[in-house]
């Protein structure tokens, strides 16, 4: 029985992920991207993440949450009460996705197979930032690069890592 976990992560170009329990852009090709990845295979997220989703939980997948709050609840979702036990709630030989945010992402690093980031090619002020990527840890096998969509100033890029082995 192997786990398979991934992160799906839109990231600035100085790492910036969020601010103020909120995302940074709209990228809508980047959220239907999102959706078609993720949709029938479990997502894992911190309970701060759960809270500024704008529909929860998220339809069609399994929702973890994580919290430190022992024996709370949320209708619809799994509750996880560690990183240990959320990896339990990752299926078997099946794609599973951590979905932020920074402290989980933080957290999950170390036990990821896959890296699926969208990258911004523009800095954010921000409060919360995604590690680092060592590349002599990760492999880029995949990027895919588009221009800017109409409605942002930035393009972005669809980077996949894989670990090395
Ligand atoms: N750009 C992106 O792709 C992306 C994706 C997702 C999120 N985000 C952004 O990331 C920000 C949120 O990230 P965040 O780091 O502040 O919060 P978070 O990781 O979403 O959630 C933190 C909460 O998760 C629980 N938790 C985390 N680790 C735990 C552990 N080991 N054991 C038990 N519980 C644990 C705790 O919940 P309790 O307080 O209940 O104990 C903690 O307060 C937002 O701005 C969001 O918009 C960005």
């Amino acid at each position: 029985m192997k786990k398979h976990i991934s992160i799906i992560v839109a990231v600035a170009e100085n790492n910036a992920i969020g601010k103020g329990n909120k995302l940074l852009w709209h990228i809508s090709d980047d959220l239907k991207r999102f959706k078609r990845l993720t949709t029938g295979h479990p997502v894992v997220m911190g309970k701060k993440t759960y809270e500024s989703l704008p529909v929860k939980p998220l339809p069609n997948r399994t929702n973890v949450v994580i919290s430190d709050i022992g024996g709370e609840l949320i209708k619809g979702c799994e509750m996880a009460y560690s990183i240990e036990e959320a990896i339990e709630k990752c299926a078997n030989n099946e794609e599973s996705f951590i979905i932020g945010g920074g402290s989980v992402y933080r957290q999950f690093l170390p036990f990821a197979d896959k890296l699926y980031i969208t990258k911004v090619h523009k800095a954010f002020d921000a409060d919360t930032f995604f590690p680092e990527i060592d590349e002599n840890e990760w492999q880029l096998i995949e990027r895919e690069d588009v221009e800017p969509d109409g409605k942002n100033d930035f393009s972005f890029s669809y980077l996949t890592y894989v670990r090395r082995k």
